[in-house]
């Protein structure tokens, strides 16, 4: 994976347009480019670091790696964005839309499930495995798997829930390797938490271990600013699979209400 300064300076609107900006407007449009901490990583051809230099630079950072994408602007002295209202009855369109968006992880993904034959349960899985990244980056399958579980399949939850414990522990009968983004993220020394295995050890012996270990297989990095996915192709997956609340998500009264409206109105001070 690798920037091309030529697909950089098109997104910008070429050569002339480029030149036209100070560096202000280059840096904004260049950390637009690398919309996340997460591109930034991928792109990093640094060795891997240790367990003890991931834990060094944790009060160099304004931040927190766990804290939800919505909620602060990673790169130093960039600011966040006023984001777009949200309608009244909010859809699960609405939230891709205007809050997890460009979601081109998770778009990608679940195209590469559907490229890959997978049941719906799993593609569904795998459009919506990381999206609470919005919300909570830490212990992200978790938290998506319970912000879901009353509008989506069973195993559609379990698959999401568990994917984050999966993505740790190789398994060579389904060609799935030990992420090097999690060398970098965790350091190379990293030993997985004890939840994180206790979960392991137990999805190995379920019968359903094959539903978050296919999130895993399909979970596709990838960087190309041209891509331009749609949530279309997914439309009938969601309107068979996804119940959506009449009053829309957050308005429901549902468990888990308050997590959409969170998403929903995240500069809210209180
Ligand atoms: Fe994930
Ligand atoms: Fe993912």
């Amino acid at each position: 994976m690798e920037i091309k300064r030529e697909n950089l300076i098109a997104t910008l609107g070429g050569e002339e347009a480029v030149a036209r900006m100070d560096s202000e407007a280059k840096a904004d449009a260049l950390e637009d480019f690398l919309s996340t901490e997460l591109d930034k990583i991928l792109l990093s051809k640094d060795p891997f670091p240790t367990v003890a230099e991931v834990e060094q630079k944790i009060p160099t950072r304004h931040y927190r790696m766990g804290v939800g994408n919505l909620f602060v602007a990673q790169a130093p002295g960039a600011k966040v964005k006023t984001l777009a209202p949200m309608p009244d009855k909010p859809t699960l369109y609405d939230f891709f839309e205007k809050r997890f968006a460009p979601a081109n992880h998770v778009l990608q993904s679940a195209a590469l499930a559907m490229k890959n034959g997978m049941p719906e349960e799993i593609i569904l899985a795998c459009l919506l495995h990381d999206t609470a990244q919005a919300l909570m980056k830490a212990d992200h399958g978790y938290w998506a798997a319970q912000m879901y579980t009353p509008y989506v399949p069973e195993k559609t939850a379990f698959a999401i829930k568990y994917h984050q414990a999966l993505r740790f522990f190789p398994d060579p009968a389904f060609d799935y390797e030990y992420p090097d983004l999690y060398r970098r993220l965790f350091g190379e020394d990293y030993v997985p938490l004890p939840h994180i295995r206790a979960d392991y050890e137990m999805l190995r012996k379920h019968p359903w271990y094959d539903a978050p270990r296919l999130v895993t297989v399909n979970d596709y990095y990838s960087f190309d600013p041209n891509a331009k996915i749609s949530i279309d192709p997914f439309r009938e997956i969601i309107g068979r699979h996804f119940k959506q609340p009449k009053e829309g998500l957050g308005n429901d009264n549902s468990p888990v209400a308050h997590m959409w409206r969170t998403i929903a109105r995240p500069d809210m001070a209180l």
